[in-house]
C-alpha cells in the first residue's frame, strides 16, 4: 500500500454504485462479495482508491442515502463480516476504500428519529428539527414556512395526528438532523471512528454543505415556484456554523486519523468559498465535490427545451474547470469527476453514443490529465451510456423524480415531454446494472435485475467484450491510468503551471503543463464532427491518441469527431 503521506495525491478513484454493480448470490441486487469479485478487474484498471456508495442498513427510500442503521451492512448488500473481507482483499491490492457518510439525515426508520418521534420530551427529539405548523385564514395547516426541498416537495412533513413537522430536505423519509446539538455530533463522531478503527481510508461526506440550517426558519423571499415554494438553498447551504462543527469533527476525529475526506458541496459555492472546506492548512477536509462542471451542456432543468437545444457549451465548461483551478490548486487538494451516480452518464451528456469509442476515450482523456484526484464512475471506462426510458414510472427508482414526475403533471407538462427530459437528466441513467458481458442480464446477475440493463451489452457495450478489443474504450483507459500514474507525468501535472489553451475556441478543450522546461498539452475535440485547431508546438511524443493517424498541416490541426491527443511538446 502507498504510505505516502497525502497518498491521494497518487490515488485513481473509482465510483462504485453497490445496487448495480455485481450481484453475487442471485438475487438481482449487486453486493459486496459481488465488489470483491471485481477487485481484480479494478485492480488491473489501475484504480486504486474506491468510493463506494452508501452500504448501511436502509429501508431504501433514496438508494441508501437514508440509513436506519449506520453501524450494520445492509443485508442486501451482505454482512458487516463482507465489509470486512472487502476492507483486507481491497487492502491487499493497493486498493483504498472511502465509504460514503451521510450526516444530513437519517432514514425515518432509524430509531434515533423513531424515538424522537414518540417521545417529546427525548433526548433525541433534538437531534431533529421539530417546528409547528403554521393556520392560514381559513384555519388550514400548513408547514411552518415555504421552504422547497432537492426533491420537490416541501421541505416539511407533518407529524401524523399533531400540529408538529419535521424538516427534510430532500425526502420525506430523511428527516434533517440537528448539528447544532452536540450529542449528536457526538453521535457521528463515534460512527466514523468505529469505520476508521476497521481499516476504512476514508470518507466522502453527503450532503455536506446543509449541515447549518438558518435557524430562523423564515420563508424565502426568493421567486416561489407553482406552489407557492421555494428552493432557496441558502437557507441551509455553506452557512458559518457548518465550518465549525466541521473544525471539531476534524480536531476530534479525522487529525487522529491517516484518512481522506471528500465533502459534496454542490452548485452553490464558489471556488474562494470551497476554501473554508478544503484549505490545506486551514480547511477541516482534504478536498470538496463541486457541480459546476457537470450540467454544461444545459441538461439540468431544461423540461422546456427540445433535444436539439443541448449542447455542451463547451467555453464555460472550460471556464468553469479554469475558476476551480486557478482559486483552489495552491491551496486546496481538489478531486476531478465528470459524473456519479446523481447524473445521467457522460457519454451521453458530453459525448455522444454515434461516437461511443471516440468520445468515451476523449472524455477520459480530458479529465484524467488534470490536476488533481480523478474519479472514475462505475462504466465509464467500457462507455456505458444513457437508456431511452420510455414511460414517466420509468424513473420511479429514483424518489426525486418520482416527486418531480407528479409535479410536473400537476402544471401540465405532457408525458413526451416529461419523458424527453428525463431521458436526458435522470440519474437513473447511471444507476443500471454494470454491463460485464454478452450474456443473460448483462453478466450482472443469473435473474432479473432490480432494474433495468441497457440493452447495448448485445452490441459490445459490456467488460468482456471491450478486453477483448485491441482498440477498446476499457484497453485505452487502462493505459491511460498506467500513464497518468508514472511518476514523471505525475510531477509535471502536480508541480507545474496548468493553462487552458485558446479558451474561446467554441469546440476544442486544449490545455497544457509546463514543469522545468517539459511540457504536457491534452487537445479534445467535443463534437461530432471535423474542427480545426491551431496548434504551433514541435510534437515530442504522442502519448495518447484515439485515431491512427495525426492530420496536422502547416499548424492546423484537422480534428475528427472527438479526436484527442496527450501531447509531450
Ligand atoms: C447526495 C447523494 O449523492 C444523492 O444520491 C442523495 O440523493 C442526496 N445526497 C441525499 O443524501
Ligand atoms: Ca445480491
Amino acid at each position: 500500500m502507498n504510505n505516502n503521506k497525502n497518498w491521494w495525491r497518487d490515488s485513481i478513484g473509482y465510483i462504485i454504485y453497490p445496487e448495480s454493480f455485481k450481484d453475487s448470490n442471485g438475487d438481482g441486487i449487486g453486493d459486496i462479495q459481488g465488489i470483491i469479485s471485481k477487485l481484480d478487474y479494478l485492480h488491473d484498471l489501475g484504480v486504486n482508491l474506491l468510493w463506494i456508495c452508501p452500504l448501511f442498513d436502509s429501508p431504501m427510500d433514496d438508494n441508501g442515502y437514508d440509513v436506519s442503521d449506520y453501524y450494520r451492512i445492509n443485508p442486501r448488500f451482505g454482512t458487516n463480516e463482507d465489509f470486512k473481507t472487502l476492507l483486507e482483499e481491497a487492502h491487499r491490492r493497493d486498493i483504498r476504500i472511502l465509504i460514503d457518510f451521510v450526516l444530513n439525515h437519517t432514514s425515518d426508520e432509524h430509531p434515533w428519529f423513531q424515538m424522537a418521534l414518540r417521545n417529546e420530551n427525548s433526548k433525541e427529539r433534538g437531534y431533529y428539527f421539530f417546528r409547528k405548523g403554521k393556520r392560514d385564514e381559513n384555519g388550514e395547516l400548513l408547514p411552518p414556512n415555504n421552504w422547497k426541498g432537492f426533491f420537490a416537495t416541501s421541505a416539511w412533513k407533518q407529524v401524523e395526528g399533531s400540529d408538529d413537522f419535521y424538516l427534510h430536505i430532500f425526502s420525506e423519509k430523511m428527516p434533517d438532523v440537528n448539528w447544532g446539538n452536540p450529542e449528536l455530533r457526538e453521535r457521528y463522531y463515534e460512527i466514523a471512528r468505529f469505520y476508521l478503527d476497521m481499516g476504512v481510508d476514508g470518507f466522502r461526506l453527503d450532503a455536506l454543505a446543509h449541515l447549518a440550517k438558518d435557524l430562523s426558519f423564515s420563508d424565502s423571499d426568493k421567486e416561489a415556484d407553482a406552489s407557492g415554494l421555494v428552493l432557496d438553498t441558502d437557507k441551509f447551504s455553506n452557512r458559518p456554523e457548518l465550518f465549525a462543527y466541521l473544525a471539531e469533527f476534524k480536531e476530534k476525529v479525522f487529525s487522529h486519523y491517516d484518512c481522506l475526506t471528500v465533502g459534496e458541496v454542490g452548485g452553490e459555492i464558489s471556488p474562494q468559498n470551497s476554501l473554508l472546506f478544503s484549505d490545506r492548512e486551514k480547511g477541516s477536509i482534504n478536498m470538496v465535490f463541486n457541480f459546476d462542471t457537470v450540467w454544461d451542456n444545459g441538461a439540468y432543468g431544461s423540461i422546456d427545451k427540445t433535444d436539439e437545444e443541448i449542447r455542451t457549451n463547451l467555453i464555460e465548461l472550460k471556464q468553469n474547470f479554469k475558476k476551480w483551478y486557478d482559486v483552489c490548486h495552491e491551496h486546496a487538494d481538489m478531486p476531478l469527476y465528470w459524473c456519479n451516480h446523481d447524473h445521467p452518464r457522460v457519454l451521453s451528456q458530453y459525448g455522444d453514443v454515434r461516437f461511443r469509442n471516440e468520445s468515451a476515450k476523449m472524455l477520459l482523456t480530458t479529465l484524467l490529465f488534470m490536476y488533481g484526484t480523478p474519479f472514475i464512475y462505475n462504466g465509464d471506462e467500457i462507455g456505458m451510456s444513457n437508456v431511452r426510458w420510455e414511460k414517466p414510472e420509468d424513473f420511479y427508482g429514483d424518489v426525486g423524480n418520482k416527486n418531480s414526475v407528479k409535479y410536473w403533471r400537476r402544471q401540465g407538462y405532457s408525458e413526451e415531454e416529461i419523458v424527453r427530459f428525463l431521458n436526458r437528466s435522470s440519474r437513473i441513467n447511471a444507476r443500471t446494472p454494470f454491463q460485464w458481458e454478452n450474456a443473460p442480464y448483462a453478466g450482472f446477475s443469473n435473474v432479473e435485475p432490480f432494474e433495468r440493463v441497457n440493452d447495448n451489452y448485445k452490441e459490445g457495450v459490456n467488460a468482456l467484450d471491450e478486453m477483448n478489443d485491441p482498440w477498446s474504450i476499457i484497453n485505452f483507459s487502462q493505459y491511460a491510468i498506467y500513464k497518468r500514474r508514472l511518476p514523471e507525468i505525475k510531477e509535471i501535472i502536480d508541480k507545474g503551471s496548468w493553462d487552458i489553451l485558446d479558451i474561446r475556441h467554441p469546440d476544442v478543450f486544449a490545455y497544457m503543463h509546463e514543469y522545468n522546461g517539459q511540457r504536457l498539452i491534452v487537445v479534445s475535440n467535443f463534437r461530432p464532427y471535423n474542427v480545426f485547431f491551431s496548434f504551433y508546438y514541435r510534437i515530442h511524443d504522442v502519448i495518447l491518441h484515439n485515431y491512427d493517424n495525426v492530420l496536422l498541416d502547416d499548424h492546423v490541426f484537422t480534428l475528427r469527431p472527438f479526436e484527442c491527443f496527450l501531447l509531450k511538446v
